[in-house]
């Protein structure tokens, strides 16, 4: 009795872990600066399946930028043509504990760009889709890139080509691990997510040639010969391993040519954020100067709250509970006690915390300054 009782325990933990054991893609860094976990990232919105592959097979909409990618985050993240991209994967999107993706899960990682006019009415399935980086087993490391990914502390990190056009673009990321591959079913595992740029590039058009040009769902048949590689059978360095969907391309353009033919107009993060969860941001109450301003703009902070708590995606709402603590509960506390007057204190003054999960390994210095929570500033939204 009491050991049975034990070997279901067991068994439900082993059940728990193969259940979490995946992956999501969780802050993106440009040139080493941490945009903020969640940051212009389309993540899954349901926590207990936002690490899980894209289900519903090669023809979903969902392959182009996973569960809930269709839709648009607030936030778009400015950045350079030919500047440096590191994406962070987690296996607990809000790192409540470590890791990455499970080392069973060996597999392949790549990178696609789409350019789009709007996030907000441009689908992210269909055409468009080019890919600008692509690894799958790596004969001289003898690793799978998903590997490489885990001995990097979940960190990929790519260029963009120098050569894009300014405008807006979808970048998408797509492990495909075979881990669930063998001589009796071929499952392929496809984790794929999306985060929202603006890359002041070249001006221009871009020319994709048609043969590296993709619609996504529709970019990888169902035959193609890196979906059924058996890992528990095949060798990787006699028989090499072809990573799905189009060649890469990689427009390069002289640097000079660069010019700002186009302002970012949309998911600009405002300049006067006090504080950032995600895609949410909160800004300053109304002054006040008796008691009904004052309840007027704690009310004003309890909103902004609401839609911190209702936008969290699932890296969580560290964010939220600071804004929380440190801004409505003192306005409040404030109004109660009948300071109604020249509030709120420190008006304007950013909530200089620390929002984010620590990087493992890092990518960059840990200032807790605002540059670094709040990425870089659209100069055009002021
Ligand atoms: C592996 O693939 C089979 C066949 O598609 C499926 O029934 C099973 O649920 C998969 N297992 C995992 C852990 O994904
Ligand atoms: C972009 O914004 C800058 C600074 O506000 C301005 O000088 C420039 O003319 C704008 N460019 C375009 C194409 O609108």
């Amino acid at each position: 009795m009491h050991s049975s009782i034990l070997f279901k325990l067991s068994l439900a933990t082993a059940f728990a872990s193969l259940s979490t054991a995946h992956t999501v893609l969780t802050t993106l860094f440009i040139d080493d600066v941490n945009q903020g976990d969640g940051t212009c990232i389309r993540m899954p919105k349901e926590g207990n399946v936002c690490t899980h592959p894209i289900a519903g097979g090669f023809e979903s909409p969902d392959m182009a930028c996973g569960r809930d990618g269709q839709q648009a985050v607030a936030f778009t993240c400015p950045a350079a043509a030919g500047s440096k991209l590191t994406f962070e994967f987690r296996m607990w999107a809000d790192a409540s504990q470590p890791g990455s993706i499970d080392p069973s899960h060996l597999g392949s990682t790549a990178i696609y760009l789409k350019s789009i006019s709007s996030m907000s009415t441009d689908s992210a399935a269909g055409e468009g889709w080019f890919k600008i980086y692509a690894e799958g087993y790596d004969a001289t490391a003898r690793k799978w890139s998903t590997e490489k990914l885990i001995d990097n502390n979940g960190l990929l990190s790519i260029n963009l080509p120098s050569g894009l056009p300014t405008g807006y673009y979808l970048v998408r990321s797509e492990l495909v691990t075979l881990n669930n591959v063998t001589n009796d079913y071929v499952d392929p595992q496809f984790y794929v997510n999306c985060a929202q740029l603006f890359i002041q590039g070249v001006s221009g058009s871009l020319e994709v040639p048609s043969d590296k040009l993709v619609s996504i769902p529709g970019h990888v048949q169902p035959t193609h010969e890196g979906l059924s590689f058996n890992i528990w059978k095949d060798d990787p360095t006699i028989t090499p391993y072809r990573v799905v969907g189009p060649e890469p391309f990689f427009p390069t353009a002289d640097t000079s040519n660069m010019e700002l033919s186009q302002n970012q107009t949309e998911g600009l993060i405002p300049t006067n954020c006090l504080l950032k969860n995600a895609n949410w941001c909160g800004v300053e109450v109304p002054a006040y100067n008796d008691e009904a301003t004052c309840w007027a703009s704690s009310a004003d902070c309890w909103a902004q709250l609401d839609a911190c708590y209702k936008s969290a995606p699932p890296t969580g709402s560290r964010g939220c509970q600071i804004w929380e603590d440190q801004k409505c509960a003192v306005i409040q506390e404030a109004c109660g006690a009948g300071r109604w007057q020249g509030g709120p204190l420190g008006a304007g003054q950013k909530l200089d915390v620390e929002v984010d999960q620590p990087v493992p390994g890092g990518v960059i210095p840990p200032a807790a300054n605002a540059d670094r929570l709040f990425g870089r500033e659209a100069s055009s939204s002021t």
